[in-house]
């Protein structure tokens, strides 16, 4: 039976602002805002519900936050081309307030992650539709970030977990590749500055056969199942991908998958969407049994409370676990990304990994 993508779309639309923005969750007292990350993925999976009219109005929210910041982006590049230094809080925000405004609560703020993916994301939402021709309404926001990631791809920022300050993050090229070429059809001249980001990801970040989290660290990330998935960076049968998966699969799939082996944040347990995220490269890669099993995963987690960020038993260092808690409350429940993550997988199972004879759906 293929699955109800609307019905799994409903808790993504039910918490869409009247703005467009989605909070990263409703309900924990540090995710109330947008970040570009999750939101792009949220309207990713709206898309692949046939949500389109939803996915856009994220988009027509995210070109015209991005458009106002038009100055900012000017003032930044003239800075840095007088080589003067560049306070991290002064780089366009990686989260806003469901109205489009910044915050100013010193949360670590230079991510370039999410404005490589809210391109791509874009670029799919387009296709998705059939259009050739890049909109108007979206057109002054894409050229504000192509101007700020032209000027600024190159420079070491926080990873995509937030964290890591002042490295070249492997997720982060590679979400910067993705916008890039997915702007490439609506957008001249992106080819060399493209082709730069890919290289630099090929020089840089490719250690011992396989990817590594960031330059000069050898360990791998969940996150690194980007670059294939759905970035397209390298093929899924890239050996230097196959061995990156590989890894991934020793070190960090215990039931679900962790994001890393050092994570202490909530004491490092399985993260949803990155279950979710190793489910549809095994739909990707021909491994159908594989993705049913992490899709049953997903499916146990709900426990008709919504989906969380991560789940609270298995954690790789339990004793961060109460710190955490006493900091900020229980982890996030509904992570709206994680309901967007399981929609993607419920799709893709159905469309590359159909049920094996005998198996439940
Ligand atoms: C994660 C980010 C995410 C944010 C909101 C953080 O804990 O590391 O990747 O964007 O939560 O969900």
């Amino acid at each position: 039976m293929s699955p109800d993508l609307r019905a799994l779309a409903a808790p993504l639309l039910e918490h869409q602002a009247p703005s467009g923005a989605f909070p990263a969750c409703p309900t924990f007292s540090q995710y109330p805002y947008s970040w570009l990350r999750d939101s792009t993925f949220i309207a990713y999976a709206l898309d692949r519900a046939g949500e389109h009219a939803a996915s856009g109005r994220y988009y027509r929210w995210a070109a015209q936050t991005i458009a106002e910041r038009s100055e900012q982006v000017s003032a930044l590049v003239a800075l840095r081309q007088r080589g003067e230094a560049i306070p991290e809080h002064a780089f366009l925000p990686c989260r806003f307030a469901l109205n489009g405004e910044a915050l100013d609560d010193g949360w670590p703020n230079f991510q370039l992650d999410g404005y490589g993916q809210w391109l791509w994301g874009l670029g799919e939402h387009l296709r998705a539709q059939g259009l050739r021709a890049m909109p108007e309404v979206f057109r002054p926001g894409v050229e504000v970030t192509l101007a700020y990631l032209k000027a600024f791809w190159r420079e070491p920022c926080y990873d995509c977990w937030e964290e890591f300050p002042y490295r070249w993050h492997t997720s982060t090229l590679a979400s910067l590749a993705a916008g890039l070429r997915a702007m490439q059809p609506f957008m001249r001249g992106l080819e060399p500055v493209t082709a730069d980001v890919l290289a630099f990801i090929r020089d840089h970040l490719v250690q011992g056969g396989q990817l590594v989290k960031f330059a000069g660290y050898p360990d791998v990330d969940a996150s690194l199942l980007w670059v294939a998935v759905p970035f397209g960076v390298l093929a899924v049968d890239d050996p230097v991908y196959t061995r990156t998966v590989q890894a991934i699969e020793q070190t960090l799939l215990r039931g679900g998958v962790h994001r890393y082996a050092r994570d202490t944040y909530y004491g490092g347990g399985s993260w949803v969407l990155l279950t979710a995220w190793l489910g549809w490269v095994y739909a990707r890669q021909g491994r159908p049994e594989e993705a049913h099993a992490l899709l049953g995963w997903i499916r146990d987690q709900n426990r008709g409370r919504g989906l969380p960020e991560q789940t609270t038993d298995g954690v790789l260092n339990p004793v961060y676990v109460d710190y955490w808690r006493g900091q900020w409350g229980e982890s996030a429940r509904p992570l709206l990304w994680s309901h967007a993550m399981h929609l993607i997988l419920e799709a893709e199972v159905a469309a590359h990994a159909s049920p094996l004879p005998g198996v439940p759906s």
